[in-house]
């Protein structure tokens, strides 16, 4: 107390708002767990920290402009799944290395994937609607959020394992694309959870499955991947909190204590829980941790989409 030289504390990180830049349309999962933990992220920083949504290409856009943006801080983003994981094998040009462009702060929440359809879809359970996809062909319609995307990413590894050729249908994010599904413009997305788990309890759209070994507590008469009668389809996306490489130490520091503090809060946790996402455990969600996912992330997610895309073609 009363140690730091007066100077030290009038320059001291944040001076001023901070821009979280969200890839996707606004009211999609990305945005909506970017704005849950932004908020708490804020008081522990004192400064305002501003979404920003710079959509286009499956996310890549705003991932590039926010990774060359300058490293001081002030300018942060919400990556995931498919930015640092899937985006690699899809775009040759890419502009950024998921994992040498940016320097990690850490997870935000993990983000199960959801098989949704439209509610009149006729099929009534999971075997009838993979048979409905596989049989309809073209025309059936597929909503995703850009190549690369954790829709897309997870809707073409889903079309691959049942063999089903659809009809892809590309939006700005999962957020508009579930406005289309719930009006019944388009037929079915995997999707992240914090996304469809309000309109699948309203009863608004309808849920087949979701791609995890244990059912959600957030949708909790929705059977598993494996319970429905696929086997081979279970993963999750995540969301994740990246800076431009390059920060000074006490400004890493400063961000990765208040995205910390955010995610040891009770209500923080909650408004994510309640949306069936998952908080990862403090070993598994700071920067060290993130860099390890992104690199296994990669890795893993190179070669089945690649296998993916061309069984698709
Ligand atoms: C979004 O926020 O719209 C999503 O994260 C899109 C996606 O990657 O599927």
């Amino acid at each position: 107390l009363g140690l730091a030289a007066p100077g030290a504390l009038a320059d001291a990180y944040p001076q001023r708002p901070i821009t979280m830049v969200v890839p996707f349309a606004a009211g999609g999962p990305t945005d909506v767990v970017a704005r849950i933990v932004a908020d708490h992220m804020s008081r522990t920083l004192g400064q305002q920290v501003v979404i920003e949504n710079v959509t286009g290409a499956g996310g890549t856009t705003g991932i590039t402009r926010a990774a060359q943006a300058a490293p001081d801080g002030y300018t942060i983003m919400m990556g995931h799944m498919g930015t640092h994981g899937a985006a690699p094998a899809l775009f040759k040009g890419l502009k950024y290395d998921p994992a040498t462009s940016f320097d990690p702060i850490g997870m935000a929440a993990g983000t199960p994937i959801v098989i949704v359809a439209k509610k009149d879809f006729a099929a009534p359970d999971l075997k009838a609607f993979l048979a409905a996809v596989k049989s309809g062909g073209a025309s059936v319609n597929q909503a995703h959020a850009g190549v690369g995307s954790v829709s897309h990413s997870t809707g073409v590894l889903f079309d691959s394992i049942i063999g089903a050729k659809p009809t892809l249908v590309v939006y700005r994010g999962t957020g508009p694309a579930l406005n289309d599904l719930m009006a019944g413009q388009v037929d079915f997305m995997t999707d992240q959870i914090v996304n469809v788990a309000p309109q699948i309890n309203g009863g608004t759209i309808k849920a087949y499955a979701i791609a995890t070994p244990e059912r959600s507590p957030a949708l909790p008469n929705v059977p598993t991947t494996k319970e429905a009668g696929l086997d081979n389809y279970e993963v999750s996306a995540w969301n994740a909190v990246f800076a431009p490489k390059g920060l000074p130490k006490d400004v890493s520091a400063a961000l990765v204590n208040a995205l910390g503090k955010a995610l040891e809060d009770e209500s923080t946790r909650k408004r994510i829980l309640d949306l069936g996402g998952t908080v990862p455990p403090t070993a598994e969600r700071g920067p060290a941790a993130l860099q390890k996912l992104v690199e296994s992330e990669v890795a893993r997610w190179t070669p089945v989409l690649r296998a993916a895309v061309d069984g698709n073609n």
